[in-house]
């Protein structure tokens, strides 16, 4: 069954996302659309409503993003927030400005005209603004429902035509009654019906699967991480053994993870081939020492060898993939944005095996995947697992790949994850690992001089992997994980702790 959703147009805010959760977080389904989307397009979709999202752009300058101005005809209701006030006050004839008073932060909002958009709300509360822009001049049929210090328009709207404007981010945690806002617009003004729940969404989604797959096969390549594990899971319950999942050990696993992949793989229940191609993986690595090199080796081999299990399975018609809604959007190419890394994926197998794509989780964000797995009663270690790489330890060895290294970073690794379950630390950040560094240091060990490698441990709280900072350790536990790594890896001699953020880092080294 088709759901009616709420439009949520992008028109580059960093929280456009977040207001898509929103939304779906109050009951009613939300989807995002780029501003420049046809009409058609988006009327197909029969959306309850629209929500403009922020912007860093300026509506009066010349490549400023605006919607086709039809939008306004259509009879549907909107909300804008932030640049998407000003682009509703822009087009439908106010004015926008620099303001000689930038507003960020904190701000008291006072309502001076009761509306049932505030139904439920006092008449003063805090909300949180950013911006530089403000309107000077209402369009015709707009008047102000509420006021700032800073923004004597910090809620407009045409009531007749259903257009509000809130000049402040109702979506971010910081604006109290910000969810009882949202709730009041989808539900008051656009008049949604309550229509998406996460165990809907898991039936839904079956019944949906066993409709497109009908009597033909699945393959899926499992890595153990979360989106994999529970888009299997899922797809499972819909075609049963018609699932075929593949877990390939491409010798760049930590220590005993292809062990723990597989029981955890079978304890669920799933159909699964464990294929070893270690040997293959390391050979072609040898001697390769550029980070993109590596990735791209580890990408194609990975490519040709599920591909040469896939090719065994009769009448395998789908590739299943656990894609979610950051890696569409970062797939989709936001315009301008330099490729950073080679990111490993299956890419080009589907057109090679003429296999149709099947991603059940294609609209969802990481922490709803958990919430499905925690429904289909996935052990919650394993939905706590954190991030790995595809190209996995290849690229936390910096420089040429070989055994010897490998297995120091492994243990390295091992003492790393077992001192930070142990502690408490392990579920507090987003993910944490070591990385072997191709210099060596001089210690002394027992009076006698050492030249030996060099560990950095990296740890990092993130919310999407797109940004990141370092975790602050408390001191002791830093010094507690150094001295076990020193004593007990043989051949390492120093350990470092690494301080960058992303940006300007990035979470991996390579
Ligand atoms: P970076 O290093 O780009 O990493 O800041 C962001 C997140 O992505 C993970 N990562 C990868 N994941 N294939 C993956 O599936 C890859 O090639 C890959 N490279 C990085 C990284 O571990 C972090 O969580």
């Amino acid at each position: 069954m088709r759901k009616r959703p709420i439009l949520v147009v992008n028109f580059g805010s960093q929280y456009v996302q977040l207001i898509a959760r929103r939304v779906r977080e109050l009951g009613v389904y939300s989807e995002i659309v780029h501003w420049d989307t046809p009409l058609e397009e988006l009327l197909e979709k029969e959306p309850y409503g629209f929500i403009f999202s922020g912007g860093p752009a300026s509506v009066y300058t010349e490549d400023a993003p605006l919607p086709p101005p039809e939008i306004y005809d259509l009879g549907i209701p909107i909300l804008g927030i932030c640049y998407g006030l000003q682009v509703l006050a822009h087009q439908l004839g106010g004015k926008v400005e620099k303001s000689d008073r930038q507003e960020y932060g904190r701000a008291r909002l006072r309502i001076v005209k009761r509306d049932a958009v505030f139904e439920g709300i006092p008449d003063e509360f805090d909300v949180w603004m950013s911006h530089a822009d403000r309107v000077s001049l209402l369009p015709p049929g707009f008047e102000t429902l509420a006021i700032s210090d800073n923004s004597p328009h910090a809620v407009i709207a045409d009531r007749s035509r259903k257009f509000y404007g809130f000049q402040f981010h109702p979506e971010v945690v910081h604006t109290s009654y910000g969810k009882e806002l949202l709730a009041n617009f989808i539900y008051k003004i656009c008049g949604a019906q309550r229509n998406w729940e996460m165990g809907d969404f898991i039936s839904e989604k079956i019944e949906e699967i066993r409709k497109t797959v009908g009597n033909s096969h699945v393959i899926a390549a499992l890595s153990g991480g979360v989106d994999s594990t529970v888009a299997s899971v899922l797809v499972h319950k819909a075609v049963g053994d018609r699932l075929h999942c593949f877990f390939i050990d491409h010798g760049l696993l930590r220590l005993g993870e292809r062990e723990e992949v597989e029981s955890y793989l079978r304890s669920l229940g799933l159909p699964l081939q464990v294929v070893d191609a270690s040997r293959l993986f390391l050979t072609r690595l040898k001697g390769v020492e550029d980070p993109e090199e590596k990735r791209r080796i580890v990408g194609n081999t990975f490519i040709e060898v599920f591909e040469r299990e896939a090719k065994k399975v009769e009448g395998a018609e789908f590739l299943l993939q656990g894609t979610l809604y950051p890696d569409v959007v970062e797939s989709a190419g936001i315009k301008g944005s330099a490729k950073i890394k080679t990111h490993h994926n299956v890419g080009g197998l589907p057109e090679r095996m003429h296999l149709k794509l099947l991603e059940p989780f294609r609209e969802l964000f990481k922490d709803e995947v958990r919430q499905i797995g925690r429904l289909l009663r996935i052990p919650e270690e394993i939905l706590g697992r954190h991030p790995f790489p595809g190209p996995g330890l290849a690229i936390r060895i910096i420089g040429e790949v070989n055994e010897e290294d490998l297995n120091i970073l492994r243990r390295a690794d091992a003492i790393f994850i077992e001192e930070l379950k142990k502690q408490g630390f392990y579920n507090r950040v987003w993910q944490a690992f070591t990385v072997l560094l191709p210099i060596r240091s001089v210690g002394v060990m027992g009076d006698v001089r050492t030249y030996e490698k060099v560990i950095a441990l990296r740890a990092v709280e993130s919310t999407d992997g797109m940004t990141a900072d370092w975790y602050r350790f408390p001191p002791d536990f830093l010094d507690h994980v150094m001295r076990r790594i020193i004593n007990e890896v043989r051949g390492v001699g120093r350990v470092v702790y690494d301080i960058s953020s992303k940006p300007p880092s990035t979470i991996e080294w390579e």
